[in-house]
């Protein structure tokens, strides 16, 4: 199940970057396929990008790209959204594919999607001015870091589900299977397999050395993609929920703190105090009781 749910990520991501590289910066189905073809040689290897390539260089009987044929509402059979379910069941952040779901749903809307273009404003331009090679490379920063995001959120909620039914899970060994005949396969799940046979207890795939620092390279390219489909108008839910999860994720202090107040407030929630962990609940207003709510945690 999260081998599927990684799977619809990954394809969301790589259509976010032909997306973008198509809008953005104007390019064809082939010289996208070239791209793509390059991006085959390094740290993307994989079949998804492979089959990429091949589907962008594909004509039609007309000698035009078929892809541009293909009305753009994307099926499901549920894996992915059984994945999110999951998550969300077990507490885990799995915001990558959780975008990866919800973009299919939104494809999937095309009549109101077209009503909406004709309503909707965006930005004057959608097209990229800055340097063009600059930016390929950039997405492909932003595709790879936003990969490490996804399958870091898949291991932790496999992490979550292990310690729920007391599994026993071999990591190393999964990715390992990941890369034999699996459409996630890629050279990507060698180096996953590499850091948990390294440490088989790693907290999280992002805290393994390769990772951390792969994640840091990545990281200005990625947020220059992120912030530029933003600016142009151009939906990259999946790499920008990955951005967002990591600046989130690197944060030791969130504002939950104030939405605790909110809670205690408006519900007598009650709230940790930081410096004892004690459970306290304040009288916000003056008016009413000092009666907390009973806890329950859904
Ligand atoms: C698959 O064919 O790998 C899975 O079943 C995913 O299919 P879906 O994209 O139709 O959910």
């Amino acid at each position: 199940m999260v081998h599927n749910g990684i799977e619809y990520g990954d394809m969301q991501m790589i259509c976010e970057a032909y997306h973008i590289m198509k809008e953005a910066l104007g390019l064809s189905a082939d010289e996208l396929s070239d791209i793509f073809t390059e991006w085959n040689k390094g740290e993307l290897d994989s079949y998804l990008i492979e089959i990429t390539r091949d589907i962008l260089k594909f004509k039609d009987t007309d000698g035009s790209p078929l892809v541009d044929h293909i009305k753009d509402t994307a099926g499901q059979k549920g894996t992915g959204k059984w994945t999110v379910i999951d998550a969300l069941d077990n507490g885990m952040p799995v915001t990558l594919i959780g975008e990866a779901v919800f973009a299919r749903c939104l494809s999937s809307i095309k009549k109101e999607r077209v009503n909406a273009s004709k309503l909707l404003g965006g930005p004057a331009s959608s097209k990229y001015t800055g340097d063009k090679k600059k930016f390929i490379h950039d997405v492909s920063k932003a595709l790879y870091a936003s990969k490490i995001i996804s399958y870091a959120q898949g291991f932790m909620l496999m992490r979550e589900a292990a310690a729920k039914y007391n599994w026993k899970l071999n990591n190393a060994g999964i990715a390992l299977m990941w890369r034999g005949g699996c459409i996630i396969r890629s050279v990507f799940l060698g180096d996953i397999k590499t850091a948990y046979t390294k440490n088989p207890t790693l907290e999280n795939l992002l805290f393994d050395p390769f990772f951390t620092k792969a994640v840091s390279e990545a990281a200005d390219g990625w947020r220059n993609v992120v912030a530029q489909a933003a600016l142009l108008g151009i939906p990259a839910p999946a790499l920008s929920s990955a951005l967002a999860f990591f600046d989130g994720y690197r944060h030791a202090v969130l504002p939950a703190n104030l939405l605790q107040a909110q809670r205690d407030y408006f519900g007598a929630h009650t709230y940790q105090r930081l410096e004892d962990d004690t459970w306290v609940h304040t009288n916000w207003t003056g008016r009413g009781g000092n009666t907390a709510s009973t806890t329950y945690s859904a």
